[in-house]
């Protein structure tokens, strides 16, 4: 038997070069070892965007094909919305049951949601209890591995507490602790060097044409103090295009590197390579992208598809944690 992981991400916006490389490529490949689910998260979106639900439907979609497009291949793997299976909710109020006020209040990645949308005193119970929510995502599967990003283990961690609270409290074994899955791949930069992120602007939308992508790349940071051609260039101090070029192509950077530093490389001819090593790189992402994205019912039907299968264990786990607890 395979061992069952989910994973999930928040409808927000549309993925970057960085979900892309990291997070994506690692649920791909995961496929062939695990039996996998694979969720948008709109309720976890609706935390802090509840005022602008309009949007996430759209970029459900939008996801959705990203994740096409990148491989996820539905005939492996359960790709569905957390809102159509309404298990979650219900394994939601059955751990909050067991869940001090404390735990959710010391949760280090709320503080920071809170610290960063500036939202203070004006915290909603849902945020509050989006670690809880995402527990019960995890265990309705009952998944024994999660594929996340770095910043999301102590979500990770709060979730193997309960599972332990759960499992003690009621008696039972149902639940397995998960265990996160991280991606080796480190952090790409944003355009302007700081982490890539679409609030901070700097990002590179793997949905973009060619065309886009290469005028972003554009406003790339480089070496301020190479302003032509035959400056010598510093690529290693910050130079957002050189790290790319390592990362998207690591046997020719030391040329680049080098012919940089002697001034035979400018920075508008580097960008514009690297911009062609982006394209290239998603090359098969788009013509993918572009078949399931022609056919207006593709996404609905494999929503539709991997709900089925999703509520298949949803409604056993729910049948299940019911029994040990005795209600
Ligand atoms: N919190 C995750 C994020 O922001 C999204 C998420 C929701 C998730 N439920 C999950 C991730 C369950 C893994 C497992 O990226």
């Amino acid at each position: 038997m395979k061992k069952r992981i989910l994973s999930g991400m928040r409808p927000t916006g549309k993925l970057h070069l960085g979900h892309y490389l990291g997070v994506l490529a690692n649920y791909v490949s995961l496929q062939d070892e695990y039996d996998c689910y694979f969720m948008v998260a709109d309720m976890h979106a609706l935390t802090t965007k509840w005022n602008e639900s309009g949007s996430i439907r759209d970029y459900r979609r939008e996801m959705v094909l990203d994740w096409l497009g990148a491989g996820l291949d539905p005939g492996r793997s359960a790709i569905f919305c957390q809102s159509d299976v309404p298990e979650h909710a219900y394994l939601f109020t059955l751990l909050a049951m067991i869940t001090p006020v404390s735990w959710v209040e010391r949760n280090p990645t709320v503080k920071e949601m809170i610290r960063d949308m500036g939202l203070k005193d004006n915290v909603n119970l849902g945020l509050l209890s989006y670690p809880v929510l995402m527990a019960a995502d995890i265990m309705l599967y009952r998944a024994q591995a999660v594929p996340v990003g770095k910043d999301q283990v102590p979500h990770l961690e709060f979730t193997r507490e309960l599972v332990r609270t759960f499992n003690h409290t009621y008696g039972t074994d149902l639940f397995p602790e998960p265990v996160p899955i991280l991606n080796e791949f480190q952090r790409l930069p944003g355009l302007d060097g700081r982490r890539m992120s679409k609030s901070l602007g700097n990002d590179i939308v793997i949905s973009d044409t060619p065309d886009v992508t290469a005028k972003r790349m554009m406003t790339a940071y480089t070496d301020p103090l190479k302003v032509r051609r035959d400056d010598p260039g510093h690529p290693e101090a910050g130079c957002v295009i050189y790290q790319y070029h390592k990362l998207l192509q690591p046997g020719t950077a030391g040329e680049a590197k080098l012919q940089c530093e002697q001034g035979l490389l400018g920075c508008v001819a580097h960008k514009r390579s690297v911009a062609a090593m982006v394209t290239e790189r998603l090359a098969p992402f788009h013509e993918r992208r572009a078949a399931f994205a022609a056919d207006p019912g593709a996404v609905d039907r494999i929503l539709a598809e991997g709900r089925e299968k999703a509520s298949i264990v949803a409604t056993e786990t729910v049948r299940m944690a019911r029994e040990a607890i005795g209600i």
